[in-house]
């Protein structure tokens, strides 16, 4: 006879749903940085993941017409709209960006700023989803914390939490540096690596700790 289970039943945890953006129009260090972040995030902690890269597509500039204030839709009808439907799915956000002179891409960038239609159309939209992010640049010190920072900032501007990595490996984000040999320079980082794994980490506590304390 088989024998009967009377363990109580422990409530299976949320998993994460995370969407994952490579700011780089290139398929090299910040795309596998952040496929490598997704995919240790569904290894380690079941988390669902989507993925955009801006590699080929096609994303214009915010115009400021206001056609978003007014019509509660972008007046351009491109690539964004897969971003859109990202950040409407997902509890995170994790952005890679490459260093561009010190700071984030301009592809980053414009991203960014499409998402005031995303928020004229719903306010408080992103209310509550966590943010975390992660720099590469081809310098050592070139410009990852200030990358960072600005999406931090685009995380609070929006009422997103930003995510950090926590004090001792990955404060900010995570950091690579590239050495500007792309996803072989930043492969053989292994400090970029052990913040990127703890950004995650971090990540995936902070949306436990407010998940389980909702319900
Ligand atoms: C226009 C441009 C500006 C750059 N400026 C910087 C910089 O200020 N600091 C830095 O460390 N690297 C800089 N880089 C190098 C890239 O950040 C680096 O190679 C990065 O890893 C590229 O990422 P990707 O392989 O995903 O495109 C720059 C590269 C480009 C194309």
């Amino acid at each position: 006879m088989p024998k009967l289970n009377l363990k109580p039943k422990s409530k299976p945890k949320p998993k994460l749903k995370l969407f994952g953006i490579s700011a780089s129009p290139r398929i090299a260090a910040t795309d596998w940085i952040v496929r490598t972040g997704l995919g240790y995030a569904m290894d380690n902690w079941s988390a669902e993941t989507r993925y955009f890269s801006v590699h080929g597509k096609k994303l214009n500039f915010c115009i400021h017409c206001d056609h978003c204030i007014k019509e509660g839709e972008c007046i351009h009808n491109d690539a964004m709209n897969e971003v859109y439907s990202g950040f409407e799915w997902a509890d995170a956000i994790l952005i890679g960006t490459p260093v561009y002179q010190g700071t984030l891409s301009g592809q980053a960038k414009v991203i960014m700023d499409r998402m005031r239609a995303f928020v004229a159309r719903k306010p408080h939209a992103l209310r509550g989803k966590l943010g975390a992010v992660v720099a590469d640049g081809g310098d050592r010190i070139g410009g990852q914390e200030l990358a960072i920072r600005s999406i931090h900032d685009f995380y609070l501007i929006n009422e997103m939490i930003p995510v950090g990595g926590g004090a001792f490996g990955a404060n900010l984000g995570a950091t690579f540096w590239s050495k500007d040999k792309g996803a072989d320079g930043v492969r053989a980082d292994e400090e970029g690596l052990k913040s990127l794994y703890r950004t995650i980490d971090r990540l995936v506590e902070v949306y436990l700790l407010i998940k389980l304390k909702r319900h």
